[in-house]
Parts: C-alpha cells; sequence; structure tokens
C-alpha cells in the first residue's frame, strides 16, 4: 500500500511542498542567502512511517539538507535554520526525536523545535529569521492558530514567502453556522465584520477565497497571492494551497510546481473557480454554473489549453496599453490566470506568428524563437 493511499490530499500537499522548496532553496543558497524555513505546525500527523518521512518537517529536511550539501560542493557555506512548533504533547515527542539527530550546528544546519502553539512562537522565529530568506509553512487542522494580527510579523518578514494550507470545507461550512462564537472565530483570518464584505455578486466558495485572500495578501504586503484548489475526488472534500509572496520570480517558480502537481495528480477538478480570476471577457461562460461543470470535466490539458487561452484573450486587451516588455506582461498574467511563464511566451509567440504583435525577438538577426524579459511586446 502506499503510503499516501486514501490520503491524496496529503500526498498533493507534500509535493507542492518538496517541489517549492527544492526550487527556493536551491535559488537562494546560490544566491548567497542564509534560509530559514518555519514550520508552525509540524505534526507528525497521521504518518505511517517509522522515520515520519511522509511528514512535512521531515520532507523539509531532507531538501533543506540536499541543497546545502550541493551548494557546498561548489564552495559555499550558506547557513540554514529550521523551527517547528507542534502543540500537542506527544506528536512533539515524536517531532523532537525525529529531529534532533539532525541538528548539526558544525555545518551551519540548525534545528529549533518548540513544544507550544505556533502563535507563542513568534518572537523566536523572528530571532530564528534574521538575515535570512523565509519559507513559512501553516498547516493547521482547522482555521485558527494563525490569526493574521498574531503572526504577521512572520507573514512580513523580507525576502519571505508564505504557504499556507487553507482548510475549505471546514470555512465553508462553518462560516455558515448560526452560532455567534463559531462566527467569531473566523474574525481572525476574514478581519471583523467580514459578513458584511462578502461579496454578493460572487458565488459563496469565490466570495469566501476572495474575502481570505485579501486578508492573507494585506498580512504579510505580497504582491502576488496563488490559491490552488486540491480536492479529494473520492469524497470531494477540498482546500488549497495559498502562496503568498512579493517576487515574481516566486511567482514563476509556484505556478510551475503547481501546474506540476494538478497534472500529475489529477488534482484538477476542483480548480474551475480559481484558474482564472477576475476576467469575463464574455468569451466564456466558466463562470457560469454550466461552465464550471463542463470545464471540471475536461481532462487537465484540455483545462489548462482552456486557461491558455483566456490568457491570450486578455493579452490582446492589455495591447492598447503597450509597448511594454515582456517582464511587465507575464507577472500580471500570471497573477491572474493559472498559467506558466512559458505559456505566456507561447502566447507571445502565437500573436506574432498572427500578425497581431511584432516579432521583437526576432528583430536584427535573432534566431530566438520566443521573447524573453527585455523584448517589447507591442501591437504590430
Ligand atoms: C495537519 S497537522 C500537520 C501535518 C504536517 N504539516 C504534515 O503535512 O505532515 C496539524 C498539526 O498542528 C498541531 N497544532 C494544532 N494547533 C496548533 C497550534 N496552535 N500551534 C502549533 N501546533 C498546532 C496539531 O497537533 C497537528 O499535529
Amino acid at each position: 500500500m502506499s503510503i499516501y493511499q486514501d490520503r491524496e490530499q496529503t500526498e498533493a500537499k507534500h509535493f507542492i511542498l518538496r517541489k517549492y522548496l527544492q526550487t527556493l532553496a536551491f535559488k537562494a543558497l546560490h544566491g548567497g542567502w542564509n534560509l530559514a524555513y518555519i514550520d508552525g505546525f509540524s505534526g507528525p500527523w497521521q504518518s505511517r512511517t517509522i522515520d515520519h518521512s511522509d511528514s512535512s518537517f521531515m520532507i523539509a529536511l531532507e531538501v533543506l539538507r540536499d541543497a546545502q550539501a550541493k551548494v557546498r560542493r561548489v564552495g559555499k557555506r550558506p547557513r540554514i535554520k529550521c523551527f517547528f512548533s507542534e502543540e500537542n504533547r506527544d506528536s512533539y515527542a515524536q517531532l523532537q526525536a525525529a529531529v534532533a539527530p539532525l541538528h548539526d550546528p558544525a555545518n551551519s544546519f540548525f534545528i529549533e523545535t518548540f513544544n507550544g502553539k505556533f502563535e507563542n512562537a513568534i518572537s523566536s522565529i523572528q530571532k530564528a529569521m534574521e538575515g535570512s530568506f523565509a519559507l513559512t509553512f501553516i498547516d493547521p487542522t482547522g482555521w485558527t492558530g494563525y490569526e493574521f494580527d498574531k503572526v504577521k510579523s512572520i507573514f512580513e518578514h523580507a525576502p519571505g514567502e508564505v504557504l499556507l494550507n487553507f482548510m475549505f470545507d471546514f470555512v465553508n461550512r462553518f462560516t455558515a453556522s448560526s452560532d455567534a462564537k463559531i462566527l467569531a472565530s473566523f474574525d481572525g483570518i476574514l478581519g471583523p465584520g467580514w459578513q458584511q464584505r462578502f461579496d454578493q455578486s460572487l458565488r459563496r466558495e469565490e466570495a469566501l477565497m476572495k474575502l481570505f485572500r485579501e486578508q492573507f495578501g494585506r498580512a504579510g504586503a505580497f504582491s502576488h497571492v496563488l490559491c490552488t484548489p486540491i480536492e479529494k475526488i473520492s469524497d470531494r472534500t477540498h482546500f488549497y494551497i495559498v502562496y503568498g509572496t512579493r517576487s515574481a520570480e516566486g511567482l514563476a517558480v509556484y505556478r510551475d510546481v503547481e501546474h506540476a502537481a494538478l497534472r500529475d495528480h489529477d488534482m484538477r477538478r476542483a480548480f474551475a473557480r480559481e484558474a482564472i480570476r477576475e476576467h469575463k471577457t464574455g468569451q466564456s461562460d466558466m463562470f457560469g454554473l454550466e461552465g464550471a461543470a463542463s470545464f471540471a470535466e475536461m481532462s487537465a490539458d484540455a483545462q489548462f489549453a482552456s486557461i491558455k487561452l483566456q490568457a491570450k484573450y486578455w493579452l490582446r486587451e492589455q495591447l492598447p496599453k503597450c509597448p511594454k516588455p515582456f517582464s511587465e506582461i507575464w507577472p500580471p498574467m500570471l497573477d491572474r490566470f493559472m498559467v506558466r511563464k512559458t505559456d505566456a511566451k507561447d502566447i507571445c509567440v502565437d500573436l506574432g506568428k498572427a500578425g497581431e504583435i511584432k516579432e521583437t525577438w526576432r528583430q536584427n538577426g535573432s534566431r530566438r524563437r520566443k521573447p524573453d524579459d527585455a523584448d517589447q511586446i507591442e501591437r504590430a
């Protein structure tokens, strides 16, 4: 039996964490940064392996140790600090026993653990983050324990990014409760008076995600907030991996990882709603119930192709505001649509071939087939 049998969501979550951290660690360490990795809700939780290799903390440690060893081979000596907090006493004991042997100060690999609530570790975490690029991973079992006003300083750390598991099903169910105490427990993530700020023109799921994205983005002053829907097909429970960054480069890497996760894990059905945001061209009724339903039936590749087409329509609408370098085209495109930087290039190539934009990347005898950041995108 696979260690992820009946835990497809966990598998998808771990896939995104592993792949994203691999690329981030490689880039940051090669770029001369020290790295801090924070896991606020570490577990272990429903782990099926003796060495906890199917737990987020072990996955991260494996990736970070490997990345550090690789850059050491080229003569760099970066410092890596990991901070794991876990409230449950028994889980903490297991966590502590599993990670202690990997604490390796002589090689600048530090592991700190904390038995208690994430929110009570803030000042220790801030210390661990000092002078480092930080990735914070938040994976709670519900919607409490990361109230934004309490953890804001962690989110705001620069340079830094946050990956968060948003338990959509729970939140969706309990925000519809009539119990005042339960409703008030959402103030910490949706902001006081959230009921009045629900966008009534949207369907409930979209309105909820919009509200959460805004609050999350504000807490970390993020310039990009991406939400990847992960749905367990068997019982239709789903959650979102929410990613916040202030870096266009991070945005590009995350879209690559997300694409691989959704394609390889066949977690595509839920992503209709989030795939295309705030773009109603009238050329598609994807936002209507019928559109969303038929979209959900498509293969992952057909879905990606359809999103790419929407992104192309969007770029066409931007052309009157051009010329602009490609570096100012792809970040807003990736922010709005579930497409990768390579897709943004393909879209430009298509528009170039169709004679709608100038093939500036081929001018002056250049043999480049696709635009780079500095190439101007402008109407032909
Ligand atoms: C979903 S599990 C984490 C799973 C783990 N990230 C993984 O992917 O392998 C959430 C963990 O957070 C712990 N927890 C719950 N509330 C917490 C809090 N306020 N602070 C720290 N840990 C908490 C729980 O005991 C549980 O072990």
